[in-house]
């Protein structure tokens, strides 16, 4: 009797460690590489930096959601840098996290990294910012705006209100950081939505990197270079805002002598819509940590996610933005 109660506790003590051995090998299929079993999923997230009142919104929001959701976040902020951002997501492989997640500061030189975490099983997601890689394998998921649609949005304003122009319509473009999706896809929704109006042209295109001091700096170039600015097309509020500085230190009258179209939205900006200095806004929105908390969760389960999610964005004329701006939250 003693013997039968043995075999069978021995029997118990087997299935347990079975199905935990199983358990525990399904937490790696799905991706989870986490170090702890304590069922609390870890994210790592590689920022691009602080460079607009965008990303600082954007930042807000991953870490609310990471809280609210019980997901442990582990955040580093690039600074702008590729390095820093291979480097941080290297780190996080290292400290086996559940889930990576980074916004990539430029779109090119990411295989091998995304390589490293794929064989460590450790699910990526991209957010805000996609990736050229053509092993698509690479990541689960791309969370974040067609940047492209509201380079065309903005073009196609312009083409609405210069409809009668018959004179040459001279436009400046501040871009985004050199490689940058955005940077990239504005630019060229841009182009595209203007193409057939040969009377719109753009003379001057610079890099003034999202940022107040880069849009402010190379405006003052753009108008020392150039006499006759019409229009000018910064891929984000910030460059736009820091213009506003050049155009008026030059006596000129933004929102009249030159009319301002901008991307993202964020609360200063807007401000400037509704004050009549900026002329249009396509937005663009950073409030994307609910959406990827979700994501990681189930890429963590193992779920099948859709390869590529978009935000959901509208654009705003200076009435809209009166009406907006009460109740801007960013
Ligand atoms: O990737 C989103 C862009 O990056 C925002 O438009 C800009 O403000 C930010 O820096």
């Amino acid at each position: 009797m003693r013997k039968m109660r043995t075999q069978r506790a021995i029997a118990v003590l087997a299935s347990v460690l079975l199905i935990g051995g199983v358990a525990a090998c399904g937490n790696s299929d799905t991706g989870g590489g986490g170090s702890k079993d304590d069922g609390k999923i870890t994210m790592g997230f590689s920022q691009v930096g602080a460079e607009s009142g965008w990303r600082t919104a954007n930042t807000t929001s991953i870490k609310e959601s990471a809280a609210a959701a019980g997901i442990e976040l582990k955040f580093d902020d690039a600074q702008q840098k590729q390095e820093n951002q291979i480097k941080a997501i290297r780190n996080y492989i290292q400290q086996k996290v559940d889930v990576i997640a980074f916004s990539p500061v430029v779109e090119s030189g990411w295989d091998t990294v995304l390589k490293e975490a794929k064989d460590a099983g450790i699910p990526v997601i991209l957010t805000d910012r996609s990736v050229d890689s053509a092993d698509k394998s690479l990541y689960k998921t791309f969370l974040g705006s067609d940047f492209v649609k509201e380079g065309r949005l903005a073009g196609e304003w312009l083409v609405e209100q210069k409809k009668g122009a018959t004179g040459p319509v001279n436009i400046v473009e501040l871009q985004g950081n050199t490689g940058a999706a955005p940077a990239n896809d504005r630019k060229k929704g841009f182009g595209e939505a203007i193409a057939a109006n040969p009377n719109l042209k753009i003379i001057a295109s610079q890099p003034g990197d999202f940022t107040r001091a880069g849009g402010k700096q190379v405006m003052e170039q753009f108008l020392k270079a150039n006499p006759k600015i019409d229009v000018l097309f910064a891929h984000n509020d910030d460059m736009g805002l820091g213009a506003l500085e050049a155009i008026t230190a030059a006596g000129k009258v933004p929102g009249k002598d030159i009319t301002i179209i901008t991307v993202d939205a964020v609360k200063d900006g807007m401000q400037a819509l509704a004050d009549g200095k900026f002329n249009f806004i396509a937005e663009c929105s950073p409030l994307l940590g609910p959406q990827l908390m979700d994501l990681a969760k189930k890429v963590h389960a193992g779920e099948t996610v859709p390869p590529r999610i978009e935000t959901e964005e509208t654009t705003f004329t200076q009435e809209q933005a009166k009406e907006a701006l009460p109740n801007r939250k960013y």
